[in-house]
């Protein structure tokens, strides 16, 4: 017989519906509980899936039947929940962006660790089945070396999705803007497919929005560790919204990768049979979130939650631990450094002092 897998959620808002689904569609996965300061959300989510309302989430953190926390709150109130959850011995599926500098963020993965709990981090792009054949051909050098890897995520969010919540368009809430937000989820895939970058030189703007503190328009030269090179775009100003858009180039083969599409593969030489398999099946299925704050696909966040179930159960690998969590942030506190500095950055010198 099964065991059921109790969860308790903090924040009933945009993304709290799709953890909700992700857990229902497991066998043993349960709501067991909702939490929000704002009680009408409370409620209201607790009535339509049929779970206990607190507003108090440390209360709701005490139950015996939580197993794990879902934190869905603002991104700046990620660490606090995660860390007291972590010691009250849940284990913890946050949602991007996990933090909203480094020194939280470590000690979410140090709390995790101390603790003896599973950290996992949502980043439901990584779960897509192209990205995955492109970060393997990377690895087996079907491209040769390493020339570029190009990112642009242009998205577009109206003045009204940012005067939604309080913490929207704020450095203290939210961290950031059209990077720490929408982009973070392709700086993830970027840093996933072709590895870490060493050197950031960036620029930062607002230029589409009138009430809100951050940029909702960036741009950044990288260096990756591997050698090559990149141009990294976000926005949340370019209206209607174009999406994730990847050029990954090396010296032996190309490969352009449109959302969850790989629209374009170029292989030199007896390769190109390996790539025409490689890129079989990389159909395209997932919505896009380019204009829209919330209507995008459900997959995967069901496939982040049966890893994360299994993860705590038998050990499995997390699909994103808190480690590879930090990676994006870390790129993106260095391209706000650099943007700030007006200088390039090394990405690690932000991670110094910091043990892990
Ligand atoms: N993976 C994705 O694609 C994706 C998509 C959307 C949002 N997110 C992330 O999910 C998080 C929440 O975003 P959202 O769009 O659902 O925000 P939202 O504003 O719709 O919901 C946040 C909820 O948290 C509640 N809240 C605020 N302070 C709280 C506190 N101290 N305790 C308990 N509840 C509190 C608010 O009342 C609100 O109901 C953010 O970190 C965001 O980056 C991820």
């Amino acid at each position: 017989m099964s065991e059921q897998f109790g969860f308790g959620i903090i924040g009933a808002g945009i993304i709290s519906e799709y953890h909700a689904k992700a857990i229902n569609a497991h066998p043993d996965g349960k709501v067991v509980a909702i939490a929000d300061i704002a009680k009408s959300n409370a409620d209201k989510f607790a009535q339509e899936h049929s779970c206990e309302a607190y507003t108090d989430w440390r209360e709701m953190i005490k139950r015996d039947d939580i197993e794990a926390v879902c934190v869905c709150s603002p991104s700046g109130l990620h660490a606090e929940h995660t860390v007291y959850a972590a010691q009250a011995g849940k284990h913890i599926l946050v949602e991007k962006s996990m933090a909203i500098n480094l020194r939280d963020a470590v000690n979410m993965i140090r709390a995790a660790r101390d603790n003896s709990v599973k950290l996992g981090v949502i980043f439901q792009k990584r779960t897509e089945e192209a990205p995955n054949k492109i970060k393997k051909a990377i690895e087996e050098g079907v491209f040769g070396r390493m020339v570029f890897g190009d990112a642009s995520i242009k998205y577009w969010r109206n003045q009204a999705y940012y005067d939604s919540a309080d913490w929207r368009g704020t450095w203290a809430q939210e961290g950031g803007g059209s990077t720490m937000t929408q982009g973070i989820h392709g700086i993830d895939l970027l840093l996933y497919m072709m590895g870490d970058v060493e050197k950031i030189y960036a620029k930062i703007d607002t230029v589409a929005h009138e009430r809100i503190e951050v940029e909702d328009v960036a741009l950044a030269l990288l260096t990756f560790k591997n050698g090559a090179y990149g141009c990294l775009e976000t926005a949340t100003a370019t209206n209607p919204g174009q999406g994730n858009v990847f050029h990954i180039n090396g010296t032996h083969g190309t490969a352009i990768l449109v959302e969850d599409t790989i629209t374009s593969w170029a292989v030199a030489d007896s390769r190109e049979t390996l790539a025409k398999e490689a890129i079989a099946g990389a159909e395209g299925k997932a919505g896009t979130a380019a204009s829209s704050s919330t209507v995008f696909p459900v997959e995967g966040h069901i496939i982040q939650v049966v890893n994360f179930i299994s993860a705590v159960r038998t050990g499995e690998e997390l699909i994103c631990s808190g480690e590879e969590g930090l990676r994006s942030l870390q790129l993106i506190m260095a391209l706000y450094e650099s943007a700030r500095r007006g200088k390039e950055v090394y990405v690690d010198e932000l991670l110094e002092g910091m043990e892990i």
